[in-house]
């Protein structure tokens, strides 16, 4: 067991970090979830596009009725295993597709990385995508995103100890490093069930990405016109105008307000705040741990 400096707890379990409450929701998870079939599950280190993949993945399943994404946030039509469906507040019935029901067409996300939820989903022929971001700006990202809770507004997390604590994977769902790498892994062994993106080929190129991605789930596009709209409809201009998402109304199940979810969205951002020293910390330890081959983290 471990505090982290906001004196919350942090508890190890198959070599990552967990809060109490994460933790529990994941007994659970494990304890009760069989994916179907065709569930598609959204893994992700937190802060690595979560979201924008939520949105994307929404549009390209449930294509009929993609004006859900301009009256709800994205993370209340796509939950989060561990949260919504696993959470200690998890609603029942649930608001969404059950996970018990045979309904085709569910998607999930999690942030549990393989080596928890591996086995779980390798027994079902359902598909996982998982969005993999640069370390730097997914710390920065996420070091901004704690410190919009209440508990940190008198007294904000530096970032000099978020660093810290990011390096040494003494964060929620850490280390970084491992979960990247364990769904890494499975997709270059199973490119059929496993499609691994980054967000900044996203970025670079959505509409590539996004048409691979719609092939990878068997949900092709007819035309051009439909991968635009899709681009287009799920982009951080776009979602961040809906009514819903500038809310600074939390959900139910968590404190985090609606608005929190979409702030710059760029890549490289963390110019803007990192040292260089921080900057050559983080470098070191992505060479060590990635080997060069994931992702072209120094140029971005
Ligand atoms: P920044 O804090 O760098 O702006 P997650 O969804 O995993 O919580 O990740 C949040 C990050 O993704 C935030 O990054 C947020 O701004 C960005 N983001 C949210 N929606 C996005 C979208 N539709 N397109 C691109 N980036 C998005």
């Amino acid at each position: 067991m471990l505090a982290d400096d906001s004196g919350n707890y942090l508890i190890k379990f198959h070599g990552f970090w967990f809060t109490p409450f994460f933790l529990q929701a994941t007994e659970e998870l494990l304890k009760h979830f069989k994916p179907l079939p065709n569930d598609v599950i959204l893994a992700s280190f937190p802060k690595t596009g979560t979201t924008w993949l939520k949105s994307l993945l929404y549009y390209i399943v449930n294509r009929s009725s993609i004006d859900q994404l301009t009256r709800s946030n994205p993370h209340k039509l796509v939950p989060q295993l561990e949260l919504q469906v696993y959470g200690p507040h998890a609603t029942s019935p649930p608001p969404f597709p059950s996970p018990d029901t045979s309904s085709s067409n569910r998607i999930f996300g999690t942030h549990l990385p393989y080596q928890i939820i591996g086995e779980t989903v390798y027994t079902s022929d359902c598909r996982v995508v998982y969005v993999a971001r640069n370390p730097k700006d997914t710390l920065v990202s996420m070091w901004h995103f704690v410190n919009t809770l209440e508990m940190f507004k008198t007294f904000p997390w530096p970032l000099e100890d978020f660093v810290d604590n990011f390096c040494k994977g003494h964060i929620a769902f850490g280390p970084y490093y491992d979960d990247v790498l364990g769904y890494h892994k499975e997709s270059m062994e199973r490119p059929k069930k496993f499609f691994f993106i980054t967000y900044e080929e996203l970025k670079r190129d959505p509409k590539t990405h996004v048409t691979k991605l719609a092939e990878f789930l068997g949900y092709p596009f007819d035309n051009e016109e439909q991968v635009e709209e899709v681009v287009r409809s799920s982009s951080i201009e776009t979602l961040r105008n809906h009514e819903v998402n500038k809310s600074t109304d939390s959900f139910s199940f968590f404190e985090f307000p609606h608005n929190s979810y979409f702030r710059k969205g760029q890549v490289g951002d963390h110019k803007n705040y990192l040292t260089k020293d921080m900057i050559n910390r983080i470098d070191t330890i992505t060479r060590e741990k990635f080997q060069g081959s994931i992702l072209n983290h120094e140029e971005e």
